[in-house]
């Protein structure tokens, strides 16, 4: 009669152990049925003192059998579980690889930037130094130590943004050559790319910042071959082994005598097209022999000492470079414009 207990106790595991779909569910399961404490085999096993001695043994030994047995079955369902659990969770997390990958896009370098880079990489080449000044300027470094008058036009407010409480935006940075000089003396050799800003009404080829990059080089025995040789040098690099490069008189404050560099057009190759208003030249820039006052002014000896400067565009360099029409472009931030280079 007691055996007759645990068969049914053994059939009523069995067939929910078949039931059990879960982790869960075969946890609970293996409480009620083999818990020591309160699973229903252990609670059988506790009645064994009331059998009569005969009984017992036989009914401890068929009581571990069916433990056994509900064991052995435990183990296949739960690995059966397992793979269903799995297969479900596959089918759940599939994934749909026809879908369009969502990709990464990688951003790069601003034009302008790019072209202050291999400008500066073409002057390190050169020998020279690279070095910084502040945009937030006084009328001494911007002007003044420049050689430039009292009354030269470019100091008037629509062509120089003064600030409230003194002060200016560089409107070049020439004005890093005083700084650099002040602190330095020869020999000397460095290039300063920066931002400046002047008051201009927006156009194509106007903006109200832009960039430049200046140079300098003074040492003894400096000449205006030595000018020719270096910009020379710099525009063979950047446009071409067989470019030619021409030098057109002009006048700066700070330099004596001073030169335009043109080069010529990348595009037509002299022959004159609209990049070039039909030329056939490109205007890199201004350049010069540094005026003796201008080193004076910083302390440096000009009976000893002389020197070179030149400053160019480098929004003008990248515009030509990358055959951009209007400067406009180069700051609207148009995505569909940057993505093109
Ligand atoms: N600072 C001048 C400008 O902004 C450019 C320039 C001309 C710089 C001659 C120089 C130079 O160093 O020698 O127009």
């Amino acid at each position: 009669m007691t055996l007759t207990i645990a068969d049914e106790i053994r059939e009523r595991a069995l067939a929910e152990l078949a039931g059990a779909g879960s982790r869960a569910e075969l946890d609970e399961w293996a409480i009620r049925y083999l818990g020591r404490e309160r699973g229903e085999l252990s609670r059988l096993l506790k009645t064994i003192p009331t059998l009569a001695p005969a009984e017992r043994k036989p009914f401890g030994e068929s009581i571990n059998a069916i433990k056994k047995a509900l064991e052995a079955a435990q183990g296949v369902r739960a690995a059966e579980v397992r793979s269903q659990e799995l297969g479900q969770r596959l089918l759940e997390d599939r994934v749909d690889v026809t879908l369009p990958a969502r990709g990464t896009e990688p951003g790069h370098e601003h034009l302008v930037y790019r072209a202050r880079d291999e400008m500066i990489e073409t002057f390190r080449l050169l020998g020279f130094d690279v070095a910084e000044g502040p945009e937030l300027e006084d009328e001494w470094h911007n002007f003044s130590a420049l050689n430039t008058p009292e009354d030269h036009p470019s100091r008037d407010a629509q062509d120089t943004f003064y600030l409230q409480g003194g002060g200016l935006l560089r409107t070049q940075t020439s004005s890093v050559q005083i700084r650099y000089m002040e602190h330095h003396q020869p020999p000397i050799r460095i290039v300063a790319p920066g931002r400046v800003y002047r008051p201009d009404t927006i156009t194509p080829r106007h903006y109200p910042l832009f960039h430049q990059i200046e140079g300098l080089l003074v040492d003894e025995n400096v000449t205006f071959g030595d000018l020719k040789g270096t910009l020379s040098a710099f525009a063979r690099r950047t446009f071409g082994q067989s470019r030619k490069v021409r030098f057109r008189p002009s006048f700066f404050p700070f330099t004596e005598p001073s030169a335009e560099m043109d080069v010529e057009c990348i595009f037509c190759g002299g022959s004159g097209c609209r990049v070039c208003s039909h030329s056939g030249w490109i205007e890199m820039g201004g350049c010069g022999m540094v005026d003796p006052s201008v080193l004076t002014n910083v302390g440096i000896d000009p009976e000893r000492y002389t020197g070179f400067a030149f400053g160019m565009g480098i929004d003008r360099t990248a515009m030509i470079r990358y055959q951009v029409p209007d400067i406009r472009l180069l700051w609207e931030n148009d995505l569909r414009f940057l993505r093109q280079f």
